[in-house]
């Protein structure tokens, strides 16, 4: 049995090395708080899951779903980003439904990418852009996210070499790992540069709703003009406690969304029709109360562990959107001497930032997406093993 080359080109999936080590761990008898992936612990909103539970017994959704999702889910995503943002996309040729983002961005790199191609990937990064690039012959060119920036790419940095072969490139704001946001003039910058250089632009949008202080995130085709060069992945996974439902939709270029269009029809048969229906209902009918609540209550455990973290000799950063704290380690240890350490030490996994590339290597992620008691618990032990 050969197997393929390109899966030895790829480090083994971040996430799933780290559920061994807890496994280890927890094996031992330690109650093992996972702080370590963004999943998050309260269960989708009830008016969800209440029209779910009705499409799910009709008939004509247990057939194989439209390619490019139902005509009334991508209408809806229309009138979301209309209401929302302000955006203007057109439900039959500017947006198409997803089996979730992950499976939107992995399909637009082999929709762009072919080998020899640059894709632009900032690092830090959410790691599937680049194990997706490597899959397809294509080349990563990593843009640092630094501290000093506020962790956004310096695009005019990129050398005019690499821009002359690169196809697209990925941002993500709210951004994973960095819990960075961005603001629509950063947005305007990178549009422009992506028009210049005649690269697509992919915003994952995964994180605009769960923002803090104020901050309301914007859209990226919020930017005149944005759709001649832009496309943007919406989930629906942490806004509304949906990861398990695997549902999310594109948005933006025409001519992306068609190409997009080409892997998909060629590989999956789009997102179950029923799970359409109660996504539409997320994007439509939810209360802006439940989800300004849900914000509160992310805030507040983010202010917990900053406490907790600071008091700990960590200079853990007060964050505006996101589920994540990105924090430096303290006193010089690697990321993973450091994870491995708070591990075996308290019990509290998190995840080390050379996971998300080499820019990540003296971080480390905290996911805000446990239960507060727990989150209260972990807090307590990282403070209590300083003191040690
Ligand atoms: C930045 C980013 N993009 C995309 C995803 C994938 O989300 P989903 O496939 O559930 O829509 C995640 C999940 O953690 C993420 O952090």
């Amino acid at each position: 049995m050969k197997i393929a080359d390109r899966i030895a080109s790829i480090p083994p999936y971040l996430f799933a090395e780290l559920d061994k080590r807890r496994a280890q761990v927890a094996a031992r008898g330690v109650d093992v708080i996972n702080l370590g992936i963004g999943d998050p612990d309260r269960p989708t909103f009830p008016g969800i899951v209440e029209r779910m539970r009705q499409e799910v017994v009709r008939p004509e959704h247990h057939a194989y779903p439209a390619y490019e999702g139902a005509r009334s889910f991508r209408e809806a995503c229309a009138t979301y980003l209309s209401s929302r943002f302000g955006v203007d996309c057109d439900p039959d040729r500017e947006i198409m439904a997803a089996i979730g983002s992950k499976e939107a961005i992995a399909h637009l790199i082999w929709a762009f990418v072919d080998r020899g191609d640059v894709a632009l990937i900032p690092d830090p990064a959410y790691p599937v852009v680049r194990a997706h690039t490597l899959f397809c012959g294509g080349e990563p060119y990593s843009l640092p996210l630094r501290a000093e920036s506020g962790f956004l790419p310096d695009l005019e940095a990129i050398p005019a070499g690499v821009a002359r072969r690169a196809t697209i490139l990925y941002l993500n704001y709210p951004n994973n790992p960095t819990a960075a946001v961005a603001d629509l003039a950063f947005f305007e910058r990178a549009v422009d540069w992506c028009r210049r250089k005649d690269v697509l632009l992919c915003h994952d949008a995964a994180y605009t709703e769960i923002t803090f202080d104020g901050f309301k995130a914007p859209s990226v085709l919020e930017v005149p003009g944005a759709k001649d060069v832009a496309i943007e992945i919406h989930s629906l996974s942490k806004t509304y406690n949906m990861t398990g439902w695997r549902i999310a939709f594109a948005a933006g270029s025409a001519a992306a969304i068609r190409a997009l269009g080409v892997i998909k029809t060629n590989t999956d048969s789009g997102p179950f029709t029923a799970v359409q229906m109660a996504a539409a209902e997320a994007l439509l009918g939810t209360p802006p109360q439940v989800l300004h609540e849900q914000n509160e209550l992310y805030a507040r455990r983010r202010d917990v562990m900053v406490e907790a973290l600071r008091a700990a000799g960590v200079d853990a950063p007060r964050t505006r959107g996101s589920v994540y704290l990105w924090c430096p380690v303290p006193g010089g240890e690697s990321s993973a001497a450091f994870c491995g350490r708070l591990l075996e030490e308290t019990g509290v996994l998190v995840t080390p930032g050379n996971g998300y590339g080499a820019e990540g290597e003296g971080y480390f992620r905290i996911s805000l997406t446990v239960p507060d008691e727990r989150l209260r618990e972990a807090a307590r032990r990282i403070r209590d093993a300083r003191r040690r």
